[in-house]
């Protein structure tokens, strides 16, 4: 017994060098558990190949490094069947032509693959195959997850189809390298207006698209620049379909709709006028003889000041369909953006309803698409909210081929600073059942065309991988672009699947670190709704700009649309149809009758369909009230677990992304206090009904800033109010730029932990010293790069000293410099007990 335990001791330090997360999933780690590695003991030595296209050596190459790393063995490539056992790759035609016999059975989705162990001439061959080349590189990565997973792949027979054709990833990437609502660096592909020289990483990522079965990608921004067709950015353009190409993922390009004007140099883009006609003709000729299989367009019209067919008085299939023509010739498809709405709205007027938009735009052109056309709809009818019910225009299109388009980097949802595993969000809306015409028609099934018998369909993620080394920032936000690729290719995995198989490939087989990460994965969408936004109001952040930190008001009084119409009497929309907006007469009737009535309505939608009063009691017993106090309380206490659960990993991972993800929890922890108090003291002012548990507006542990002694320091008005406690911070005003706050402590005699809030703006470094009593207890750099460079709701951060002994009267006192356009500003310091854990460690 003991030499096992040995060696799997052995094994876990070996696996805790250092990583970066570069790697992602694709990390083939060692395997160094015999009985584990005895799995693949029959695997073959020699791997041939039927062909010898590029995505068919990528899907070699491919075999050849898995297996090295996992197993340490590198395989031997030939061309011809080797008397002995082997690994054959190829397409079933491919197979039957060059070894005839060996009993693939096929079948002819494309991309579709299959794994089977055969007996031929005595020899045993593992056969990856399928009806197109990107089938058997699928087929590869099947096999080598199914390794790095340490499942057994004796006597294999497995087949896989994808549940749709489309399953493609869209990049918001500007020209000069950066990325509209990228929150990990700078674009991948892009830089100065130009294609990067170097496109290795796009190489990797396109690595990574395939390996989930993603097979299409567009790399320039929705909120396209039309000199992206011209022919010296088509030049370079092309060079990163040449980089996709090899590993089965096809480039697509976000379009300009005026182009015809802007570069065409014609004084039209009427999609009617013969002449844009002919420029749409000419230009889609010109690009595909430079990307010849160029996937197709993605098109962004009349929406958020996009121009589009209204200018000329036509509909969104007289521009679907100019460019759609132009395509069809060379089996291009063309996205157009379901996201269509006033942005402009009348606030005033309780009938108007941007949830609206979507439907009312495009289900009465439904049929009127060519089918080259695919509309692309964002899972709600908002825009990525925390909470939304499906957008009712997946049920509205019978005659027209749909995508949904679904949101990987975390805009309204943390950007990636907060953990939010997005798979179950995603499930919910794609098992849906929208009853369209009384029948079992989940959501999933309407977009992958499977109800209508549409030509196309399928999934569209947002993926905005950056520069950064793990590509989305946080460590843990790659579980997302993981579990986009998964449901895209079946959305009828489960979300804990989906889970464990990232942490399994991502992380290791380690059962504590596997069950944690899963757990964590699993609770953290709920958490982050806990302290974000109620009842499916939406988030309550700041909608207008950054959509990161809370600001309840910022949605009110404007015409974006993302009203919740809090009042002091009641919050949420009324979206009925009997007095409200009627956004819920879009639905069908099983669906708009559930929603419709306040008995029906589930409590997380409620104020997404209704306006409540604050006293209306719930199906859970509570009142609306009572419920936003309690979920955001409790929504922090989740997030501030998450660090918790996160240190009983110390040791059983490497150290590199432990201590990246515990950073960035930790900051979680912090921010989603900010949340809660802003949240809850906002509705606690706006209502005046106090909180039953008697925690809204009582901080007994906290000190205001203003309330201290202060040198150089003086009080400021924050905004918005609920942004600091109390509604006021202090900044550095001295002419030498530094500053000092002081107070005695008059708490009881103990361990303490001592939490400084403060804002850690963009604009400079600030650095803070923290003295007890006269000793120097801490020191820290406010040197993060949040989205403001303003004390606002986005910057407030907190630093937490742990385990201090204070004694009553002990002098408190924070010393700040200055720096930048950072002013050093301090909302509070907070002194609560140690946790009794901790306490006797
Ligand atoms: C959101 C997002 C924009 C983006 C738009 C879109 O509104 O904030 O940055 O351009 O969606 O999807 O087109």
């Amino acid at each position: 017994m003991k030499f096992p335990l040995l060696v799997s001791l052995f094994a876990s330090v070996l696996n805790l060098s250092s990583e970066t997360g570069y790697e992602a999933w694709l990390r083939y780690a060692p395997i160094t558990d015999p009985a584990i590695r005895q799995r693949y003991d029959a695997l073959p030595a020699v791997v041939v190949v039927a062909g010898d296209s590029p995505v068919l050596e990528a899907a070699r190459e491919e075999l050849v490094r898995g297996v090295r790393g996992c197993l340490g063995r590198i395989l031997r490539s030939t061309v011809s069947l080797p008397p002995e056992n082997a690994i054959v790759l190829g397409t079933f035609d491919a197979l039957d032509r060059r070894f005839p016999g060996l009993g693939a059975a096929p079948y002819s989705t494309p991309d579709s693959f299959s794994l089977k162990t055969v007996k031929a001439n005595g020899r045993t061959h593992l056969l990856i195959t399928g009806p197109n080349d990107r089938g058997v590189l699928y087929g590869a990565f099947a096999l080598l997850r199914r390794m790095a997973g340490h499942e057994p792949i004796a006597r294999l027979d497995l087949r896989e189809s994808p549940y749709a054709p489309v399953r493609f990833l869209n990049h918001w990437d500007n020209l000069n390298g950066t990325i509209e609502r990228g929150y990990a660096g700078k674009s991948i592909s892009w830089e100065n207006d130009r294609i990067l020289e170097d496109l290795g990483r796009v190489r990797d990522y396109a690595r990574l698209m395939a390996s989930v079965g993603i097979n299409g990608c567009s790399i320039n921004n929705v909120n396209a620049d039309a000199r992206v067709i011209t022919p010296s950015y088509l030049a370079q353009v092309a060079r990163v379909a040449d980089v996709f190409r090899p590993w089965g993922v096809r480039l697509l390009i976000s379009l300009d709709f005026a182009s015809p004007r802007k570069i065409g140099g014609i004084d039209t883009f009427d999609p009617l006028d013969p002449r844009a006609v002919e420029f749409w003709g000419k230009k889609v000729d010109e690009i595909y003889r430079a990307i010849p299989d160029l996937g197709g367009f993605v098109l962004k019209a009349d929406s958020e000041g996009r121009l589009g067919p209204s200018e000329y008085g036509r509909t969104h299939a007289d521009a679907a369909n100019a460019v759609a023509r132009a395509l069809e010739p060379h089996a291009g498809l063309l996205f157009y953006r379901g996201f269509v709405y006033n942005h402009r709205l009348d606030w005033r007027d309780p009938k108007l309803d941007r949830a609206k938009a979507a439907y009312d735009n495009f289900h009465m052109l439904d049929g009127q698409f060519a089918d080259n056309v695919l509309i692309q709809i964002k899972n709600g009818p908002i825009d990525f909210q925390v909470r939304e019910p499906p957008s009712p225009l997946f049920g509205g299109l019978e005659n027209t081929s749909q995508a949904i388009e679904l949101q990987i980097t975390q805009e309204y949802l943390g950007q990636q600073r907060h953990l939010c595993f997005l798979v179950p969000m995603w499930k919910e809306t794609l098992d849906f059942d929208l009853h369209v015409h009384g029948a079992n028609t989940p959501v999933k099934q309407l977009v992958a065309g499977k109800i209508f018998h549409r030509p196309a369909g399928g999934f569209v993620g947002v993926s905005n991988v950056g520069r950064d080394t793990n590509w989305l920032g946080h460590p843990l936000a790659m579980a997302n672009l993981y579990g986009f690729g998964r449901l895209a290719w079946n959305p009828d995995l489960g979300s804990r699947q989906i889970a464990q198989e990232w942490t399994r490939l991502t992380f290791g087989h380690e059962p504590r670190v596997v069950a944690t990460v899963v757990d964590m994965l699993l609770a953290s969408w709920p958490a982050y709704e806990n302290y974000t936004g109620p009842l499916g109001a939406g988030t309550l952040t700041d909608i207008i700009n950054i959509h990161y930190g809370p600001a309840v008001e910022s949605s009110e009084y404007n015409g974006w649309g993302q009203w919740h119409r809090a009042d002091a009497k009641g919050i949420g929309m009324n979206r009925t149809v009997a007095n409200g907006t009627g956004f819920i007469g879009q639905y069908a009737p099983p669906v708009a009758l559930k929603y419709e009535s306040l008995k029906t309505c589930p409590d997380e939608l409620l104020l997404f369909m209704h306006h409540a009063p604050y006293a209306h009691v719930l199906h859970s017993g509570k009142t609306v009230i009572q419920h936003i106090y309690d979920s955001h309380y409790q929504g922090a206490d989740q997030a501030a677990r998450f660090v918790e659960q996160w240190k009983s990993l110390e040791g059983r991972m490497d150290e590199g992304r432990y201590q990246e993800t515990l950073a960035r929890l930790e900051y979680q922890a912090g921010h989603a206090r900010v949340w809660r108090d802003a949240i809850v003291s906002w509705f606690l002012k706006k209502s005046g009904i106090p909180d039953q548990l008697g925690r809204a507006g009582h901080f007994p542990h906290r000190v205001e800033a203003e309330a201290m002694e202060l040198y150089g320091y003086s009080v400021i008005d924050i905004t918005p109010w609920e942004a600091a406690s109390g509604g006021r911070a202090v900044q550095v005003s001295s002419p030498g730029r530094r500053g000092s706050v002081r107070f005695r402590y008059a708490g009881p005699p103990g361990w303490q932990d001592l939490s400084v809030q403060y804002f850690d703006e963009n604009d400079g470094a600030s650095q803070y010293q923290l003295f007890v009593a006269g000793q120097r207890v801490d020191g820290w750099a406010a040197n993060d790069t949040l989205p403001s460079r303003l004390p606002d709701a986005h910057t407030s951060t907190r630093h937490t000293v742990c385990g201090l002994a204070l004694r009553p009267g002990d002098e408190i006192r924070i010393e700040a410099v200055a720096q930048g356009g950072e002013n050093a500003c301090l909302d509070y310091v907070e002194i609560e007990p140690c946790p009794p854990a901790r306490r006797s460690r």
